[in-house]
């Protein structure tokens, strides 16, 4: 039996920068981590791990048409006969968003899972320094876009019947969003990036609520820094040097996966997490722990 059986929508899963895929680039990393030269973005990997998680049935939404296309690639490698659309377009574009889960329904007839992972990094920038057009597109991608997202996939998720399933008694539908551990606690110039994140968590946690009667889970996962072509580039050495600090405040001590992210979005939106509603759960291998 698939610990994800039904229908999902991904988005972010481009996980696309224009630079090479990391494991075409030269591995700077001790060998201890031999992952990091393998690593997707978290949309991508939420792809990869939904489908092996055996959910077939997937929309994966991003910008970056070349992204997705690497992404359904990766995917009908590992199942040719996946069902996969891709939606090339803006989260922050109601109407786009509301287009693309009406394809979904009329193709699949019914959304299950949703794990909105599109968001941006923004400036290293503290408030008076930062510029109100940057304020503006960290706010409107990380926040309004997951907001839109949930916004339509609550509506599809609604027109499901409740689930007679015995691990999911009662559920309509799951649904997580990317926060981040700055979304938890502040750090010195993330401004605007940190007060995103805290919007996501507010939002998890008043959907949560007002769906939680109409059998809809919605949980947050707070990544730590991950190893994602946003962060790891070991060509830059100079932009790599900020991100190296930080992993020092892992107690942990090394870089997360993209695949460690994705499998915490697997269990939140599989039965194993029937009862599970409302968290902000960190993947950062301690960080928000140690303060
Ligand atoms: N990498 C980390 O260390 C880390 C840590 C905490 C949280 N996160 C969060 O995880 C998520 C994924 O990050 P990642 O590291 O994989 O980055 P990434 O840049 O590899 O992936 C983000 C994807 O989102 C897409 N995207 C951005 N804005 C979009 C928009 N408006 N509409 C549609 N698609 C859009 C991009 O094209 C890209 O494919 C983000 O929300 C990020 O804030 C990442």
């Amino acid at each position: 039996m698939a610990e994800l059986p039904g229908v999902a929508l991904i988005t972010g899963a481009g996980s696309g920068k224009s630079s090479p895929p990391l494991h075409t680039l030269t591995p700077v990393h001790p060998p201890e981590q031999p992952w990091l030269n393998l690593t997707p973005g978290i949309g991508q990997a939420v792809a990869l791990a939904f489908l092996r998680a055996g959910c077939t049935n997937l929309t994966l939404i991003d910008m970056s048409t070349p992204g997705l296309q690497k992404t359904q690639s990766l995917l009908t490698e590992i199942n040719s006969s996946a069902n996969i659309t891709l939606e090339t377009g803006n989260t922050t574009d109601a109407s786009f968003i509301d287009r693309a889960v009406e394809n979904l329904l009329t193709k699949h007839g019914r959304l299950d899972y949703a794990v909105n992972c599109a968001g941006v990094m923004g400036p290293y920038l503290s408030t008076i320094d930062d510029s109100i057009e940057s304020l503006d597109h960290v706010m409107n991608v990380n926040y309004k876009g997951t907001l839109l997202c949930s916004r339509a996939e609550i509506r599809a998720m609604l027109r499901n019947e409740p689930s007679g399933a015995e691990d999911i008694p009662g559920q309509r539908g799951a649904i997580v969003h990317i926060a981040s551990a700055y979304g938890l606690f502040g750090a010195p110039r993330v401004t605007s990036y940190c007060a995103s994140k805290g919007a996501i968590l507010q939002l998890t946690r008043a959907d949560a609520v007002d769906y939680s009667p109409r059998g809809i889970r919605i949980n947050a996962v707070c990544p730590g820094l991950i190893s994602t072509p946003a962060t790891f580039d070991p060509d830059k050495a100079e932009t790599m040097k900020p991100f190296e600090e930080i992993i020092g405040k892992h107690p942990m001590g090394r870089w997360g996966r993209a695949s460690e992210v994705a499998d915490a979005c697997v269990f939140l939106c599989s039965g194993k997490a029937s009862f599970v509603q409302g968290v902000a759960l960190p993947v950062d291998g301690g960080w928000s722990a140690a303060g």
